[in-house]
């Protein structure tokens, strides 16, 4: 068994057809699609290859140790008892925020969000022939809070479903219980179907809790939809695995109908590697987390020290930073920073153009050679 983890090792990854590294191509630093570089856990490997080398990648259930394995996850990590049953197997989360539209709100109805949000939060509503409805996030004393106000006014204006991110991309909060329980609230006053997305759940770098949605508010069991997934925890979205945590079995059933037919069931290689995440990759995930703090903190100071332009706040959770970059009089920040050789999210796509996201999962000397590259524009 393998035991070292080394995220400081180079792992080459271009020409691996990687999203991340080989769309763009060229001496371009790509900290931008919400990957890593790092190597997945040890024990995930050798699960992977013990897989590939039985040769045959037939049609593969869901074994009850794997639904162990995540039940016994979300207890460890979080004291949230669910029942097996719960659990809705998705190919990738995204898909999972495209079902709700379908399921929960009729077509031309509102689908409200906070901006700025990943962008599949924008574009699903539109996708599915529903209204997208946008709240800003507001800045309140250099932490960015829920708009609880504006999003009571357009819940009571006829929204049926409301998307949360939680911990939050971009915006690296870690939303605290009361926030949860308030958005609940508003819910559950409005007829709001609730999609809390915690695909970044595991990542949380401060010393902060974070508390599931539904294990806040279990009374409102029958309006919540929990997405989660291990894939940005363990680096493994290449694996096409996540799921649904429903715990109403009415809300389940109409979560599941528009996806009858469309939905794959998980294949031999996402099953494998997610259950060798949740049961043996502990060790690695502590690690990871350590040296995630130790970008974030780097990234901080060095944009605190040599950027004194850009706005940064804070990143409680996530390896994504939110780089609020208006004071520069750049026409086209993104274009700028991928001149100077780093390929940086356009804040556009998340509802925001004033600002670019930076993602800092990659090797520590990967952080320090693309800020000193930004150095030039930023
Ligand atoms: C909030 C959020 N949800 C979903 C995803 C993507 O999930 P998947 O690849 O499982 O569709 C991401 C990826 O960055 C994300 O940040």
């Amino acid at each position: 068994m393998r035991v070292d983890f080394d995220f400081d090792d180079p792992i080459e990854r271009r020409g691996t057809a990687s999203f991340k590294w080989d769309l763009h191509g060229g001496d371009v630093l790509p900290l931008w699609v919400a990957d890593m570089d790092f190597a997945s856990p040890p024990q995930v490997v050798e699960a992977l290859e013990d897989r590939a080398a039985h040769c045959v990648y037939g049609y593969s259930l869901v074994p009850d140790s794997l639904v162990e394995a995540v039940v016994e996850h979300l207890d460890r990590r979080y004291g949230w008892r669910i029942e097996g049953d719960w659990i809705v197997w998705l190919p990738s989360v995204v898909p999972g925020l495209n079902l709700a539209c379908d399921a929960f709100a009729a077509p031309g109805e509102g689908v409200l969000t906070v901006t700025p949000v990943y962008p599949p939060f924008l574009e699903a509503p539109g996708q599915r022939g529903r209204r997208l409805v946008t709240v800003p996030a507001e800045l309140r004393d250099g932490r960015w809070e829920l708009p609880l106000d504006g999003l009571e006014a357009a819940a009571a204006a006829g929204a049926r479903v409301l998307f949360l991110c939680h911990p939050h991309n971009p915006l690296g909060r870690v939303w605290r219980q009361d926030e949860v329980e308030a958005l609940v609230d508003l819910c559950r006053r409005h007829d709001v179907v609730l999609i809390s997305d915690e695909i970044h759940c595991d990542l949380i770098l401060d010393d902060l809790a974070h508390v599931p949605a539904a294990l806040a508010c279990p009374n409102d069991a029958d309006r919540i939809v929990t997405l989660m997934s291990p894939s940005k925890t363990f680096n493994l979205p290449g694996l096409n695995f996540a799921f649904a945590v429903v715990a109403d079995k009415a809300l389940r059933r109409r979560f599941l109908r528009p996806g009858k037919g469309l939905l794959p069931f998980p294949g031999c290689f996402a099953v494998t590697g997610a259950e060798a995440a949740y049961r043996e990759g502990g060790a690695w995930h502590e690690a990871l987390l350590a040296y995630l703090r130790g970008n974030r903190d780097a990234l901080e100071a060095f944009v605190a020290a040599e950027f004194p332009r850009v706005r940064m706040t804070h990143v409680e959770a996530t390896y994504l930073a939110w780089l609020g970059v208006d004071n520069l009089g750049l026409d086209d920040a993104a274009a700028a920073c991928r001149s100077a050789g780093v390929e940086l999210s356009a804040g556009a796509a998340f509802g925001d153009p004033a600002y670019l996201r930076l993602n800092f999962g990659c090797r520590r000397a990967t952080l320090d050679e693309a800020l000193r590259r930004l150095s030039t524009v930023l």
